[in-house]
């Protein structure tokens, strides 16, 4: 997978050795900007957007993103009570592939609306949303069975699929009590994917658009990018809305983070086995999980071409970097450094504020990177949060 980020933007000029090593170093200002361009989009398309917090859920930043956005949508019970403890005043969007019964109620309590995968759970728990004394709209999430992408990993219009109500079986009576309809299809992806999936959509639902109080897009729209198609977003947006009746909701999550932070690592140990070779304290597995799961190489900080036909090893020659833990494949790629591969040598990988704080493990007690927030605007650094032993002990018994 290629990955379409990965502008340094201000960190070009960060110095790395102001950090612990791991760390995540967050730009506020980087992230002000994207929470700019999503508000304008909202503004201009009279839409609601939340942030996904299964993207990036660095609390600290909570008061910045209710400033621009509507809300949150979350994950489960979880998500949801944290979205309740830090970004309070907005609203609370909660999709689950499947809720178990304990947890619903705080669930209904804490959420404006509660997304369903399928209309069996709804109907297995209608008595039990009905105790809920309202207070919140019940949502089903459909499979437009209409693929856009481009991994099936990612993908969840893939064959098979178990992410949303495959919409050939949608019938009248499944929609009983429903207030929206929510869609998830896309990943890092522009606007012509969108555009197309609403055209084979919309004419398999249009019979249940009247009795619809919302539409739900789902992420996935990479609308912070710089090349990203905004106006025409926001032309259709305001198209689809006068065309449904429709409040119609967007719930990024990587675009709200995207380049907005830096994962920095040191190189431990160096060694060679037909090539240069790199033990480095960030891991792929631990750190970054989607490295080797999607997989994709992240962009490094300052790197070289690797394709420069002058590269000579001791100027600085192409080094295969990988993690500490003891796993073969804890590789991050191949990279030439900004400086000598040496042992104590700072990098930075970009593009890590998302989908790499909210995945990190401890596996193999591989300690955690601390959690910077710096502005580069005004270059304060505070460092908002350490890791120690005891978390890597009480996550275990
Ligand atoms: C239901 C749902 N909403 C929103 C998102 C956020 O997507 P992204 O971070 O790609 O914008 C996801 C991501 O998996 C999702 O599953």
């Amino acid at each position: 997978m290629e990955t379409k980020a990965g502008d340094p933007g201000a960190f070009a000029h960060f110095d790395l050795a102001r950090v612990d090593s791991p760390a995540f170093v967050v730009d506020a200002a980087r992230l002000r900007a994207n929470l700019a361009v999503l508000a304008d989009v909202r503004d201009r398309a009279g839409i609601k957007l939340l942030a996904a917090l299964k993207a990036f859920s660095m609390w600290r930043t909570a008061p910045l993103v209710s400033e621009y956005l509507d809300g949150v949508c979350t994950s489960g019970l979880w998500e949801a009570r944290l979205a309740d403890e830090h970004y309070a005043g907005g609203e609370i969007a909660t999709y689950c592939a499947a809720y178990k019964a304990e947890d619903l109620p705080e669930i209904c309590r804490l959420s404006n609306h509660v997304i369903f995968n399928s209309p069996g759970q709804i109907a297995r728990f209608r008595a039990l949303l009905d105790a809920q004394g309202g207070g919140f709209d019940i949502g089903l999430r459909i499979n437009p069975l209409h693929a856009e992408g481009e991994v099936p990993r990612y993908d969840p219009c893939a064959p098979h699929s178990r992410l949303g109500f495959p919409v050939n079986q949608l019938e009248g009576a499944h929609l009983d009590g429903v207030s929206g309809l929510h869609l998830h299809t896309l990943c890092e992806q522009d606007f012509a994917p969108l555009e197309r999936t609403w055209a084979s959509l919309r004419p398999q639902i249009e019979r249940y658009l009247p009795q619809l109080k919302w539409l739900n897009f789902g992420g996935g729209h990479h609308i912070t990018r710089a090349d990203y198609q905004r106006d025409q977003l926001v032309e259709f947006l305001k198209a689809v809305k006068a065309d449904t009746g429709c409040e119609i909701y967007l719930e990024p999550g990587e675009a709200v983070a995207l380049d907005a932070g830096i994962l920095v690592g040191t190189v431990l140990d160096t060694l060679r086995n037909g090539m240069p070779l790199a033990i480095t304290d960030i891991s792929a597995t631990c750190h970054m999980p989607d490295v080797t799961e999607a997989p994709y190489r992240p962009a490094m900080l300052g790197e070289l071409p690797l394709e420069d036909e002058l590269i000579d090893e001791a100027q600085g020659g192409v080094v295969r970097l990988g993690g500490p833990s003891c796993l073969a494949g804890d590789v991050i790629g191949d990279y030439r450094l900004p400086v000598t591969a040496e042992p104590g040598a700072r990098f930075a990988f970009l593009d890590q504020a998302h989908y790499s704080m909210v995945k990190t493990t401890t596996f193999n007690g591989v300690p955690l990177p601390s959690i910077w927030l710096w502005d580069s605007e005004t270059d304060a650094l505070e460092c908002v949060r350490r890791f120690a032993y005891a978390d890597f002990r009480d996550r275990l018994s």
